[in-house]
């Protein structure tokens, strides 16, 4: 064992540098792991002589105090480091923002339907998008060979049965399902998905939306649908829209009828939105017939109702103007973006 080895190794401690605590680990295995430089000097003096024990035990020991020590501030100047480092960091500034989505335009305007209903004390129903046929025809007075329940427009699940299942083609089922469930008076409003097997085009879908409403009470009259509807309409379309009824066919409702509004483009005076005639169709409605209200277990010499049925897509392609349905399901950004702002009102 020479004094020179051991004062070497003090030198190189006294200039060690190290940037990490990784390099600080490196240098504490380097010198005092179990291969380590000051470790192999402690077996070694285990052999010496023993004349020189009494000199170098005093100095080994030193050295490794000296070592520790050193490791020990190296480490904290690494940590402080590290420290120093991290807050050049300015935390005032404002962080990467979160690209945030924006609301699928049937989305805003299903919110924007079931706000104003709910305004006019209407609560939402839900109901199965896989129905049964019962729900769906049956109990809403479709007879046996309506074409509707033809496979040619009904997505069938199971066929063969009494009551088949079925992909939902109307939101009018969850009516029956809500007059099962609740006393009269009722009035909900219930949107869904609804399903029909048609070949996909600018103006028809096999999925869509659909919002259907119900009003049961006693005295409900025509006179009651055709102020829930104006009212509907001007909230929706402004203050100055217009509605026309025209009588038409519903197997459940008697009378029926179908609702324009004026046209909100050309205000009535015919442009090629509304084909020149300055009015344009939003949905289907008439006061329920009395074959529903019975099927479902409601009197109908006491109680009488209304119920109306619309197509958000063809809503919204009217609020916004869109001329092809298939924008609304083809995911294209570029076209989702466009909904963005109409996302914060
Ligand atoms: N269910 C009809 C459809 O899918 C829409 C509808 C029309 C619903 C008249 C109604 C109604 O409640 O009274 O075309």
């Amino acid at each position: 064992m020479k004094q020179e080895d051991i004062d070497k190794i003090a030198a190189v401690l006294d200039d060690l540098k190290c940037r990490t605590l990784k390099e600080v680990e490196e240098a504490r295995v380097k010198f005092l792991g179990k291969k380590g430089e000051i470790t192999a000097l402690f077996d070694e003096f285990r052999n010496i002589d023993r004349s020189e024990k009494a000199t170098f035990g005093k100095v080994l020991n030193e050295l490794k105090q000296k070592a520790i020590a050193r490791i020990e501030e190296l480490k904290m100047q690494a940590i402080d480091d590290g420290a120093a480092k991290d807050t050049k960091m300015d935390l005032t500034l404002p962080g990467d923002p979160f690209e945030l989505g924006s609301r699928h335009p049937v989305s805003i305007v299903r919110q924007e339907i079931v706000d104003i209903f709910r305004k006019f004390g209407y609560d939402v129903a839900e109901g199965p998008e896989i129905e049964d046929d019962y729900h769906v025809f049956e109990a809403l007075n479709f007879p046996p060979n309506h074409p509707a329940r033809d496979m040619q427009d009904t997505f069938f699940v199971s066929v063969g049965h009494l009551n088949p299942l079925l992909l939902r083609t109307h939101t009018s089922s969850v009516q029956v399902r809500t007059m099962e469930k609740m006393d009269v008076p009722i009035r909900v409003i219930c949107p869904g998905r609804v399903f029909r097997n048609e070949a996909i085009s600018a103006r028809a879908h096999c999925i869509f939306h659909q919002v259907e409403g119900l009003y049961i009470d006693e005295n409900v009259t025509f006179a009651d649908l055709k102020q829930a509807i104006l009212l509907f309409a001007r909230e929706m379309f402004g203050p100055d829209t217009q509605i026309r009824m025209r009588p038409s066919y519903f197997p459940f409702t008697e009378p029926s009828a179908e609702v324009d509004v004026s046209c909100n483009i050309c205000h009535g005076k015919g442009c090629n939105i509304c084909k020149g005639t300055g009015w344009l169709e939003i949905l289907g409605c008439g006061m329920v017939d009395p074959n529903v209200l019975e099927a479902s277990g409601i009197d109908s010499k006491r109680y009488s109702g209304f119920a109306f049925g619309m197509g958000l897509e063809r809503i919204a392609m009217l609020k916004w103007r869109v001329n092809d349905l298939r924008h609304y399901f083809e995911n294209d950004m570029r076209f989702l973006h466009e909904f963005a702002s109409a996302t914060e009102v």
